[in-house]
């Protein structure tokens, strides 16, 4: 039976719960958002305040923080999904080992210019979801830094604060995850290996 099967037959038993498909959506939603508003938008500066784009920036990205934040505490008390530990398989011998494994898997496919088989909590696919996850939080937290800053009375002129300079250094890795990722997923439910509905609905 393929694995498109498989989830057709079971599908109202989606590998992840419910709470853990909503916060993905709200993440994905605001983060889309950044990126859309991050390419025309004028940014504040000395002595002005930035314009509506830079507003709805501002705003949508403390709704990325709290989508973050929600992410990391679903993680931590959830009962039913990927385990933190493929996630963050950065301190455990047995996770690197097959995550070495599973990149060699990958590496094998691509020199043939083949897709892998989707592998439901593939240790590659869970590691990137895990990086990205931090990546996500990094952008909002150096958002939410650089915006108590400005409450606390600093200049909102953006360049030369290093806490923005992460947020710069970090802005273009956030395009290739979305792109990498949301492609992926988009293949592999045309592939019918998978369906976007793991992650994309609202079923209990
Ligand atoms: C996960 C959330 C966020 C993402 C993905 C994100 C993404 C981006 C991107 C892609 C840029 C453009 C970078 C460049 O031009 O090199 C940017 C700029 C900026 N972001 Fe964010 N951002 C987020 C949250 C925030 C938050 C919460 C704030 C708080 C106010 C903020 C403030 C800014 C500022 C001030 C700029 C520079 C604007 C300019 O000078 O034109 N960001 N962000
Ligand atoms: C940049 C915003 C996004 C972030 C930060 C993000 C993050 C994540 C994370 C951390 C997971 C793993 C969750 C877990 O296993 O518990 C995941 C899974 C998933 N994401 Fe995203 N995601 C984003 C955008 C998208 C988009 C736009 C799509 C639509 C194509 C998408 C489709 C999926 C699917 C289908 C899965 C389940 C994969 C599986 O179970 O094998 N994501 N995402």
């Amino acid at each position: 039976m393929t694995a498109y099967a498989d989830a057709t037959t079971a599908e109202t038993a989606s590998r992840h719960t419910r709470v853990t498909r909503l916060v993905h959506m709200g993440l994905a939603i605001t983060i889309i958002i950044q990126l859309a508003t991050s390419l025309v938008m004028s940014g504040p500066g000395e002595t002005r305040p930035g314009d509506a784009l830079f507003q709805l920036h501002r705003l949508s990205g403390f709704g990325a923080a709290f989508f973050a934040l929600m992410f990391w505490l679903v993680l931590l008390l959830r009962q039913r999904g990927t385990a933190i530990g493929a996630l963050f398989p950065w301190l455990s011998g047995p996770r690197l080992r097959a995550l070495r494994e599973d990149v060699v898997v990958h590496v094998r496919s691509a020199m043939r210019f083949r897709l892998p088989e989707y592998e439901p909590g593939s240790p590659l696919a869970s590691a990137v979801h895990g990086l990205g996850l931090m990546l996500m939080s990094a952008m909002a937290g150096s958002g939410l830094i650089y915006a108590i800053q400005v409450w606390a009375g600093q200049s909102a002129e953006p360049d030369g604060m290093w806490v923005m300079q992460i947020h710069f250094a970090l802005a273009n890795l956030v395009w290739v995850y979305l792109i990498g990722h949301a492609g992926l997923g988009l293949i592999h439910h045309y592939m019918r290996t998978m369906r976007l509905s793991e992650m994309w609905s609202f079923r209990g």
